[in-house]
Parts: C-alpha cells; structure tokens; sequence
C-alpha cells in the first residue's frame, strides 16, 4: 500500500526550502513565501505533537528555515541539525518561546523568531472571556440546562460574583496584562492593582483618565494601584490573572501558600503558561474552597491536567485556545513566515515587534524585514531603519 503523503508542496522548484512543522491558518503566509523564492513544505503528519525524530526527518540534508509550534522541543538537537542542513532561522508560531533553548540556537547562529503584537487583544479577550465565566458560572449553568436539571426560577440559581466596583489584580502587566486589565476596568468598571516590575504608566494613565471620565458623570471613579509585591494583589484582589513569562523565576508563581492568601471567593485566571501555577496545590485548594474559582487556558503538563483538576465544577478549563481567534492565528503565521523569509533573504530586523501593523495589511507587500527576532542582538543582526 503507497505510504501516505503526509508533506504538502508549494512551489517545488523555489529556491529556498522552508519547512513548516504544521500546516497553520491562511494562505497569505504561503503566497508570501512562495513570492519571494521559497519551496514551502508543510508537515500533515497525523499527530498532535512533533518529536524531536520527527523535525529531524523533516529538516533533511537542505533547508533553509523552519516555522514550529510551542508544542515542540527546540533545543542543541535541532538547531545543531537545522545548521547542518544551512539553515538560518527558525520561527516559533507563538509569542512565548519557553520552547526554545535561545542559548542553543545562538551557538548554531539561527535567528529565533516569535509573533508578538498580533495576539495581544485575542488573548486578553480569552482572559475577560474566562473572567466573565467564572465570575457567573456560565460553564456549570450550561451544563445543568442540557442535564435536563432546570425547573424553573429560583433565587439561589448559580448565584456569582457581581465585577463591577471590585478590584481586579494583574501579575504582569505587559502587553496582554495590560490589555486585560483596560477590557476590565473599562468594560467592568472594576478598580484595578497590578504586580510588575516595570512601572506601566500607560495603564495608571489610562485609569486615571476612566476614573475622571466617570466621577465627572456623577458615577463612581475606578482606581489603580501598583502593588509593591505580589502578596499584596493576592490579598487584595477579587479577580487575578496572571500574566508573566515563563522561566526560573515565575516557575509555580502561585503555590499552596500563595493561593492560601487569596481570597476564599476569589476567581483566578490563568492564559500565561500552565508551570506558573502548581497545579497540584490548585486542587487541592479548589477542593477545598468551593467558592473559589479559577479559570484554565494552560496547564502544567499539557496536553494533561493533574488528577482531580476535570472534576472540580469551580474550574474552567479550555485547551490553550487564548491566541485562538481567525485573525490572529492568520496573522501569528504571517509573522512567523516573515521572521524566517526575513533571514533567509539577508533581510534586517524590524526596529519595533510590537508595532507589526504593517506586516499584516493584506493589501499591501509587507516591508523587507523580520518583524521579531528575539536573539537578533547577540547575533548582531542588522536593525531595518523604516
Ligand atoms: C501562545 O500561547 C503563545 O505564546 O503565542
């Protein structure tokens, strides 16, 4: 029987030979690709998650560029392969890179590219839309209604939290946090206090400007605090979501004794990466806190949940789906397309990742650069000028 044809051909005759690991949403990333030299290949293979074998075998003997996914083991393995086979860069299809040994890809000289900018309203959404549900227990209601459960009216039915005049905490206020913390304070009307090293003074603006917009139509004014540690948004806070990178130092962020801290019917969200919550102690805190409630896009060992966690009615849980909107996708694997097109054609680096507007005007070329490299400056890449 013929084996099946698990590599799908654009343009078999381009110049440079540009893998992708998975086919990803759109065409505008292949014709980009394909406008400028590139054979590009895409992996169909009919498993979730890539092995390091796996990317090996598709990197071959010749290949000038990879685009992955944050599912897969990016480390000396197979940035020392993609080297071997002439490889320049390789682009994550993702705006976190804890995939990815950057010290590895250094030492090979391949440029490491993620997606930033485009996902960061999506993923704030997704984080509101957690919010919202675990604040009015939408996902138990809608369960109970297809249960057949629902008899009628009653006062006590799925009582929640009401947002409005609560405070809501950010660990992290980047790009997402900060976004997530305008959606609530404006949409919610909630005060906020936020945990980051870096003073946002964007955001304090922002909310000093809601609150003087409100107090001058007679309503109550919102609030901001930057908490001078992360206890303290713990305490405070009626609703948390976290938002900060993963590494050494946000690893189980939240722990037994942290989580002892918040408040018994407070709602945490998580739309970061699953290792910065012990996932362990969250059950075993849910368990023991029914009015307390949490919210799951990540998880400590996806595609797992710790034992209990699909159990716990005070939990939603959804599969890493917080970038997931059309746009966004469609544009997360334009960035990472021109990431690799970028170093393959000797292209500069974009002077501003966040400022990616002009790579994804579909009605337009985008301009000759990768818009993210995040090792770009110790591998002295030169800097676009536009
Ligand atoms: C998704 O989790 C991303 O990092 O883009």
């Amino acid at each position: 029987m013929a084996k099946p044809v698990a590599i799908e051909v654009y343009n078999p005759n381009g110049k440079y030979r540009v893998v992708s690991t998975k086919p990803m949403p759109g065409t505008r990333w292949i014709n980009l690709l394909v406008d400028q030299g590139c054979r590009v290949e895409i992996c169909h293979l009919k498993k979730t998650i890539l092995s390091v074998e796996d990317i090996i075998d598709l990197i071959g003997d010749k290949c000038d560029g990879v685009i992955g996914q944050l599912t897969e083991d990016w480390g000396e393995t197979l940035f020392s392969a993609l080297s071997k086979a002439g490889g320049k860069a390789f682009s994550n299809m993702a705006v976190g890179y804890n995939n990815v040994d950057v010290e590895a890809a250094n030492k090979y000289g391949i440029a490491v590219g993620n997606t930033p900018g485009v996902l960061t309203e999506t993923t704030a959404e997704l984080a509101a839309s957690l919010s919202l549900a675990a604040a009015r227990r939408i996902v138990e209601a809608d369960a109970f209604m297809r249960g057949g459960l629902y008899e009628g009216w009653l006062p006590h039915l799925f009582v929640g939290n009401l947002l409005k005049g609560q405070t809501v905490g950010v660990i992290g206020a980047g790009r997402i946090g900060s976004a997530y913390a305008r959606m609530m304070v404006e949409g919610f009307k909630m005060n906020l206090i936020y945990f980051d090293l870096y003073q946002s003074t964007r955001l304090e603006k922002f909310v000093t400007a809601y609150g003087q917009f409100l107090k001058a139509n007679g309503e109550q004014p919102v609030t901001w605090k930057r908490a001078s540690s992360m206890e303290e948004v713990l305490r405070e806070a009626d609703l948390i979501s976290l938002h900060p990178v993963l590494d050494k130092t946000t690893y189980h962020l939240v722990n037994k004794e942290r989580l002892a801290i918040m408040k018994k019917e407070a709602i945490l969200v998580n739309c970061s990466r699953g290792p910065v919550i012990d996932e362990a102690a969250l059950v075993d805190h849910l368990r023991e806190n029914p009015m307390f409630r949490v919210g799951l896009d990540v998880f400590e060992e996806e595609p797992f949940m710790k034992p209990g966690l699909a159990d716990m009615k005070n939990a939603i849980v959804v599969p890493h789906i917080a970038s997931a909107s059309k746009w966004t996708r469609e544009g997360m694997a334009t960035l990472a397309a021109l990431n690799v097109l970028g170093r393959v054609k000797g292209y500069p680096i974009w002077n501003d990742p966040n400022r990616v507007d002009p790579f994804l005007n579909e009605n337009a070329s985008p301009p000759n650069a990768s818009p993210s490299i995040v090792n770009s400056k110790a591998l002295g890449l030169p800097v676009s000028k536009l």
